[in-house]
């Protein structure tokens, strides 16, 4: 197995769940949509730029779900109908290029500032630490706002399948919402949704049920190895979460970095700084297959990792962005020697 071997995406009878190959471009906020989370031209020049990279599954950026979730002034949207036609465009244009399509939904919960999410909310009200920046208090959620939420990420769901995706991603890493309700750093909630770490997962666990129930997206959740934070998510807490997320229907784990968000911790170093994560995930021996990201450039180090059983699929971001085209010449189309 090396990064030219298809991948059949296990657990469904569906035929869009075989990847020709094992590369994935990684979400990454390309900050073009208009101010109502609208697509733009940009947004699909720049989706047609990256599915240049011949990478089997391309994601499309992480999209709010319901504009109490937005946390950039130019994010992607997928809170309204109106939204359909724009991102549909953009799964066409992927699978134009050959690629499987998927989307990532997102709400930022208490991540974000005030002028761009004036109602700023989170699992129990406790201020969501970031490295870069303080960021603002926000209210804690009642039951009434976690089932609106968990409206808002169905909704987004059946948007994303009406629009032609293969795939949709829930965004539980990078401190994001639904990170928030898994950690117990930002969620000390005394109800079903907080306290012991299954109910910590409950709401991502039924706003699963609830999209395998009503759509044949096949179902991928990003979420943090560990949350690399002071008494925030350990690995032991994330395989237990992953198992529930896996029973519920998800089919694909993409291993990132939890609250503090996406950036390089400064103990890691080299190619394949995350790694280590997705590989203990791998080793867990969980019935889903498994991505790995973080700073990966070269053919070698992918052939590298999949022989080794530290992911099934490779992210990549950054060293696509920089030139897709450049980056299939130079990993896609080199011959394995
Ligand atoms: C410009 C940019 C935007 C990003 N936006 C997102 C995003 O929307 N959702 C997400 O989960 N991660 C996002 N990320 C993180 C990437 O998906 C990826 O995990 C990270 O860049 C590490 O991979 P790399 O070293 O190959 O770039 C973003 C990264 C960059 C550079």
């Amino acid at each position: 197995m090396n990064r030219f071997s298809s991948l059949s995406v296990a657990n469904s009878s569906l035929s869009h769940h075989v990847l020709k190959n094992r590369l994935v471009v990684a979400p990454m906020a390309s900050q073009t949509a208009t101010l109502e989370g609208m697509v733009t031209e940009n947004t699909l020049k720049h989706y047609a730029n990256l599915a240049q990279s011949q990478a089997g599954l391309v994601m499309v950026e992480y999209s709010f779900v319901d504009v109490s979730g937005k946390s950039e002034p130019n994010q992607l949207g997928v809170h309204d109908d109106a939204c359909i036609e724009g991102i549909k465009a953009i799964a066409e244009l992927i699978h134009q290029a050959g690629a499987k399509a998927g989307l990532q939904l997102t709400h930022c919960g208490g991540k974000a500032q005030l002028d761009v999410c004036p109602q700023l909310m989170a699992p129990s009200g406790i201020t969501v630490p970031a490295l870069d920046r303080v960021l603002p208090t926000p209210r804690a959620m009642t039951l009434n706002d976690i089932n609106t939420w968990k409206r808002h990420f169905i909704e987004a769901a059946i948007r994303v399948e009406k629009a032609g995706f293969d795939y949709v991603e829930l965004h539980c890493a990078h401190g994001y919402g639904l990170n928030q309700f898994l950690s117990p750093v930002t969620n000390q909630r005394d109800d079903q949704y907080g306290g012991c770490q299954h109910n910590r997962a409950r709401l991502i666990i039924e706003i699963i049920e609830q999209i395998k129930q009503q759509t044949q997206l096949a179902i991928m959740i990003r979420v943090p190895g560990q949350d690399l934070y002071p008494h925030g998510l350990t690995q032991a807490q994330i395989v237990e979460s992953c198992g529930y997320f896996i029973d519920a229907g998800v089919v694909i784990l993409d291993i990132s970095s939890g609250i503090g968000g996406w950036n390089r911790p400064k103990e890691r170093r080299g190619e394949g700084y995350l790694v280590e994560e997705s590989a203990y995930l791998k080793q867990a021996g969980l019935n889903a297959c498994i991505i790995g990201v973080g700073g990966i450039e070269t053919g070698e180090y992918i052939d590298h990792a999949i022989q080794h059983s530290w992911f099934d699929l490779a992210a990549v971001g950054r060293a696509i962005l920089k030139g897709p085209q450049t980056f299939a010449e130079q990993v896609m189309n080199q011959a394995i020697d």
